[in-house]
């Protein structure tokens, strides 16, 4: 019989990919949706929709009833003060599982982050320990302790995956993409690890089928420094241009922003914590859970990545230059728009 799947944060960028994937396996998953206008995005799969809030428990004990297995990506997935994300990211993590066990929920998916760690000279494995960074990286780091504790005692299965940069269409990065150009803060030579939001989905759903528990870093084949990351990204759409800031003035300019927003009682996206964290050495050891599942990334570097994104979300009159440059199609046997519509 298939499992019933909770997922939160199901209208946010990695959830609602995910929302898509379970509901193309025919897996009729059950969505968390916080703000009722924000159903529209998901009216349109083979779902059911629970409202929900993290920071409301009588709505989690509704939602998680005759639930199988929760995959937990919801909350203020922002480079915020503690202060500010620590409320959904910790509180509400631990509120949901809470729930989870009172309902018996077999199986709990923490979408965790690579910012659980300091800046590293080798790759991470799930051996490196954790350091964490910023209010984010602390909220998702103590999430994850406790979830642990109450899991255990619980007899509960956890399946902790800290996951690298995703990105994809409709990311906050792309979102600026489009627009042509960057700040790219600081020199961009750090190594950090990336992963299509497809092999996000992809990942999340297969380890919420299988048995896997335990915690560890994932991320694609191979970590890329920033720098090549925006230069594949220029390859595929040649009207992106990115500037180069040192890091003291990106710093003082997101220090200027916060100010702003705080002002504006807005989230800043471009903070001191974000500009440290894009500064980070975070390179994964390829192939971790992955290898243990005996699966592969569909999209295995940034450059089949970025190919794919780039063909999806850029406007239409750049494509033609995007097929002639894009290897990862072109060996598959034809460009993007010869393939059936559903893989475009
Ligand atoms: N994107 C990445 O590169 C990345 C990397 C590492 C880890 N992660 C983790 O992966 C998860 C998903 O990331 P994302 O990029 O998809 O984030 P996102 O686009 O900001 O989505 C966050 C989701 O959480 C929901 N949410 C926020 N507060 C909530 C609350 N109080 N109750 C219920 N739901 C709430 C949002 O609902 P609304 O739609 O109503 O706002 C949204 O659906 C996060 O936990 C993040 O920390 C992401």
């Amino acid at each position: 019989m298939k499992p019933t799947i909770l997922v939160t944060g199901a209208t946010g960028f990695i959830g609602l990919e995910l929302s898509r994937y379970l509901a193309a396996q025919g897996l009729k998953p059950r969505l968390l949706v916080r703000r009722p206008d924000r159903t529209l995005l998901v009216s349109g799969l083979d779902a059911t929709v629970v409202p929900g809030d993290l920071q409301d428990p009588a709505s989690l004990d509704r939602a998680v009833r005759g639930v199988d297995t929760i995959i937990h990506l919801g909350g203020r997935a922002l480079f915020e003060r503690y202060e500010l994300v620590q409320g959904t990211l910790l509180q509400g993590s631990v509120a949901l599982m809470r729930a989870a066990i009172q309902a018996n929920v077999g199986s709990f998916i923490f979408a965790s982050s690579l910012l659980t760690y300091a800046s590293q000279s080798e790759v991470i494995d799930a051996a490196t320990p954790l350091q964490p960074q910023g209010g984010y990286g602390r909220a998702k780091a103590e999430a994850e302790h406790i979830l642990e504790e109450m899991a255990k005692t619980a007899g509960m299965r956890l399946a902790i995956l800290r996951l690298p940069h995703t990105y994809g269409p409709g990311s906050l990065l792309f979102d600026q993409i489009r627009r042509g150009w960057m700040f790219q803060p600081g020199p961009g030579t750090n190594v950090y690890s990336h992963m299509h939001v497809h092999d996000s989905a992809r990942l999340l759903t297969e380890v919420a089928l299988s048995n896997w528990s335990g915690s560890s870093p994932v991320a694609d084949a191979q970590p890329c420094t920033w720098r090549d990351f925006f230069r594949v990204c220029r390859e595929f759409y040649p009207y992106f241009r990115y500037l180069r800031l040192p890091y003291g003035l990106a710093l003082g300019g997101a220090a200027l922003a916060e100010g702003f927003f705080g002002l504006l009682r807005r989230p800043a996206m471009m903070t001191r914590d974000a500009i440290r964290s894009f500064n980070l050495n975070l390179a994964v050891q390829p192939g971790l859970v992955w290898d243990d599942l005996g699966l592969n990334p569909e999209f295995p570097t940034v450059r089949e990545g970025l190919a794919d994104v780039v063909c999806r979300s850029m406007p239409f009159a750049w494509r033609p230059s995007v097929h002639d440059r894009c290897r990862c199609y072109l060996d598959k046997g034809g460009c993007p728009v010869n393939e059936p519509p559903e893989k475009i």
